[in-house]
């Protein structure tokens, strides 16, 4: 097969990360065409990553281009109906998170992905293909850690970064849907288990403003699930040193705890105010290779024709937890889950 012509929808933080990985770093795959609602954006991508086709239109450039497979980069509220256009185009998918802003969005997602078993789609949880990630994975599986007793899963973006944050608060859906939902996926994953009980708490510590979305800026909650294991979650945006992301799986056997410490690499700075390391400021930085391992898995998936691991039911069970855990937060009681 030849190259995999892509359109990248949404070229913002993400957006453009990944049109710039697709353009240099993905094999076997072309950058297409771009879209974006904002056309200085545009401007930026067909200068710098020298893309001919740029369009401030979705519809327009499926309609216009051609191409086979999205990237789906654009606002939350936007990834379900893109992907469901896309589908009915007949083209593959790869969908950021979250898959849908609502249960019954990624069930309209699930049932569309469904009615085209030809087609690949790809949900974008990312940390699934970080090396350490999978490799922690890998030990699970083995048997390393005996039996699963509890996740611990913390996602903290860093203070430095709130005004953008603030800025996307509306669309988002949510602490636990935006941020909390890729250690959901995590602990589902890890855990191999559906969770059964949900209570979540929160509040405004530094940022009153995510109020007025029933909101905080720093949300955390508990969960049990089928198989008796536990895990709690911390989701925020007040980090004061970086991007704080860090996991823990604790079993009868042994613990596995991944980036327990956020540094940035192995380099110790050692001055008169003492030794110390530098903290990883971005999620761009943090999982570089991982945005780029998750690319590839979709290009190759569309090349061989198989599916990729992660399916359209994991991006709707995240959400569908997710937003269990912002109606716990929202109504301050325990939720339980039924199967
Ligand atoms: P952003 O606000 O920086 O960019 C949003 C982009 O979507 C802009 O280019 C905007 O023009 C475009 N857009 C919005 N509505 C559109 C429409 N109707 N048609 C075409 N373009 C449209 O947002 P950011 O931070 O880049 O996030 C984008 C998505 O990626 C979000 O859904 C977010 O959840 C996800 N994300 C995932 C991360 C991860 O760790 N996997 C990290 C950051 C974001």
């Amino acid at each position: 097969m030849k190259k995999v012509r892509i359109g990248v929808v949404g070229l913002g933080r993400l957006g453009y990360r990944h049109a710039e990985n697709i353009a240099n770093i993905t094999r076997h795959a072309e950058l297409s065409a771009v879209c974006s609602i904002d056309d200085q954006e545009l401007a930026i991508a067909r200068k710098e990553l020298d893309v001919r086709h740029c369009y401030n239109d979705f519809q327009t450039m499926l309609d216009q281009c051609e191409l086979d497979a999205v990237a789906i980069v654009s606002s939350s509220d936007q990834h379900a109906p893109q992907t469901l256009h896309a589908l009915e185009k007949g083209l593959h998918v790869f969908c950021e998170k979250p898959t849908g802003i609502s249960h019954e969005e990624c069930k309209a997602v699930e049932q569309a992905v469904n009615n085209y078993p030809h087609l690949v789609y790809m949900p974008g949880f990312m940390r699934r293909y970080d090396p350490s990630y999978a490799y922690a994975k890998k030990k699970i599986d083995e048997g390393y850690i005996g039996k699963p007793i509890l996740f611990r899963g913390y996602s903290v973006d860093p203070e430095s970064s709130i005004e953008g944050a603030l800025k996307y608060a509306a669309s988002s859906a949510g602490q636990f849907l935006d941020m909390a939902v890729h250690d959901i996926d995590l602990a589902r994953w890890f855990l191999g288990a559906e969770p059964r009980s949900v209570y979540a708490i929160g509040g405004c510590f530094a940022h009153p403003e995510y109020e007025q979305y029933g909101d905080g800026d720093n949300v955390a909650a508990l969960m049990q699930f089928d198989n008796s294991s536990m895990a709690f979650f911390l989701a925020g945006r007040t980090a004061p040193h970086g991007y704080n992301v860090e996991t823990e799986i604790i079993g009868t056997k042994a613990t596995l705890r991944i980036a327990a410490v956020p540094q940035k690499n192995m380099v110790e700075l050692i001055d008169p105010t003492g030794v110390r390391q530098e903290c990883s400021q971005t999620f761009q930085e943090r999982f570089q290779e991982a945005f780029v391992n998750e690319m590839q898995e979709f290009v190759d998936c569309i090349r061989e024709g198989r599916k990729p691991e992660i399916t359209a039911g994991d991006g709707t069970m995240s959400t569908f937890i997710a937003e269990l855990a912002t109606k716990s937060f929202k109504q301050n009681e325990l939720i339980k889950i039924e199967n």
